[in-house]
């Protein structure tokens, strides 16, 4: 199933900075508003300062000031089903609940949904930090 998400996410995978990997991903989030705000995986020469599409998606949206994650889509040019890494699904937890869905797609827009507590089972949620 093509949906707005995949087209969204796939439209900032063209985008993507990604000269050393060559594997471009692209991550569309929709916000609790409704608003969709998508980014890519930008490199960099000195490999470690690069970050991911998730990443670049959640800039977005906290910049367009919001901060509540309703679902989230993830495509990658060269892989089908790919998951956000370790350090993005801990990002996208600070947004998000357990229940909150991510979807994984094929390079057709084949869709396989998981909730953020399967990706991050016994996340550090910070709450005794406040
Ligand atoms: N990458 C993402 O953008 N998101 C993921 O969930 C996994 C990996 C990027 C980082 C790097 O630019 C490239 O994929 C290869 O690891």
């Amino acid at each position: 199933m093509i949906d707005d998400l995949f087209e969204a996410a796939n439209a900032a995978m063209a985008k993507a900075h990604a000269p050393y990997s060559k594997f471009p991903v692209g991550a569309a989030i929709r916000a609790e508003d409704g608003r969709v705000f998508a980014g890519a995986n930008i490199e960099n020469a000195s490999y470690p300062e690069g970050w991911c599409a998730e990443t670049s998606a959640i800039a977005h949206m906290v910049m367009a000031g919001a901060i509540r994650i309703a679902e989230v889509a993830v495509v990658a040019e060269r892989m089908d089903f790919i998951t956000p890494c370790g350090g993005c699904r801990q990002r996208l937890a600070e947004f998000s609940t357990g229940a909150t869905k991510v979807h994984l797609y094929d390079r057709a827009g084949k869709r396989e949904t998981v909730t953020m507590r399967e990706l991050l089972p016994r996340a550090f949620d910070g709450s005794e930090l406040k």
